[in-house]
């Protein structure tokens, strides 16, 4: 997708002027920012900068102390994560809230089970062949092999474990999906399927919103970077040409408008 198109379509998210107030900490301060359907954006700055602060906001953790929130057109001011996620937003956080002693499939349905009706009393029960079949089908739309889903989550390495996670938000439809530091504890192999798994998500239209440390992560995968500094949007920059040396310099010197 050329630049233009995606800017012809409408956005998928935006935010308008948003603020948040920990008490005294002012931790972002008049952030406009927009994503576009299948927009991988980069969401990067110091520690500190505010970008767990946006995370929140836009998980539904916390709401802005000011400005707005839009999610395809509409006012967005979820009450929780639960509003976030029935939106269509999924959040992937860096300790992932799987269930490691939990099947693959289990894990992948945690808190929205399938369940039939049994012949005996006509009595809810877990429709465990569905899900089983239904988490084969997930995972196979991903880059990341995923061997056995009655294997428990323990049992995964650390890129398997982000394929369950990102396969359980596309089981919710998510239109966005928000990654903290995704590649942060994973080896070099487990790096380079993680971001196989984020283009994969760019294919069938589910935006990313990344937040990541490694510059190398976000040049390989983002359309376009956000800069946050001290809680403002210091730099909002197209990631066509940019590389990892002159990204990490943006990060230390540019200054907030
Ligand atoms: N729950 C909280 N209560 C009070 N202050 C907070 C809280 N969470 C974050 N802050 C403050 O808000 C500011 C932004 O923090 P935030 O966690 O958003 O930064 P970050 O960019 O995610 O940093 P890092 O790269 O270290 O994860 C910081 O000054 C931080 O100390
Ligand atoms: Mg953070």
């Amino acid at each position: 997708m050329s630049g233009r198109d995606r800017g012809a379509t409408t956005p998928l998210l935006e935010l308008e002027r948003v603020s948040l107030a920990y008490g005294p900490v002012q931790a972002l301060r008049e952030v406009s920012l927009a994503i576009r359907p299948g927009e991988v954006l980069g969401l990067l700055g110091d520690n500190g900068a505010g970008k767990s602060s946006l995370v929140k906001l836009v998980a539904g953790v916390h709401p802005p102390t000011a400005g707005t929130m839009r999610w395809q057109g509409r006012v967005y001011a979820p009450r929780g994560p639960r509003d976030a996620l029935e939106a269509g937003i999924a959040t992937i956080y860096q300790h992932l809230a799987l269930a490691p002693r939990l099947p693959v499939w289990h894990n992948l349905f945690l808190g929205a089970e399938r369940v039939r009706r049994s012949w005996f009393a006509g009595l809810p029960v877990l429709d465990v062949p569905r899900m089983r079949e239904e988490a084969r089908a997930a995972l196979a739309r991903l880059a990341i092999a995923v061997p056995d889903v009655d294997r428990p989550v323990a049992e995964l390495s650390g890129g398997q474990r982000q394929a369950v996670a990102i396969a359980r938000a596309l089981l919710w439809n998510a239109r966005l999906l928000i990654m903290d530091e995704p590649t942060a504890a994973l080896g070099v192999r487990e790096t380079a399927e993680v971001r196989a798994l984020v283009r994969g998500l760019e294919a069938e239209g589910v935006a990313v919103l990344l937040v990541s440390h490694d510059m190398q992560d976000v040049v390989a995968l983002a359309h376009r970077v956000a800069i946050l500094k001290r809680g403002r949007l210091a730099a909002l920059l197209d990631a066509d040409g940019l590389d990892a040396d002159r990204l990490a310099r943006l990060v230390m010197t540019a200054e907030a408008a």
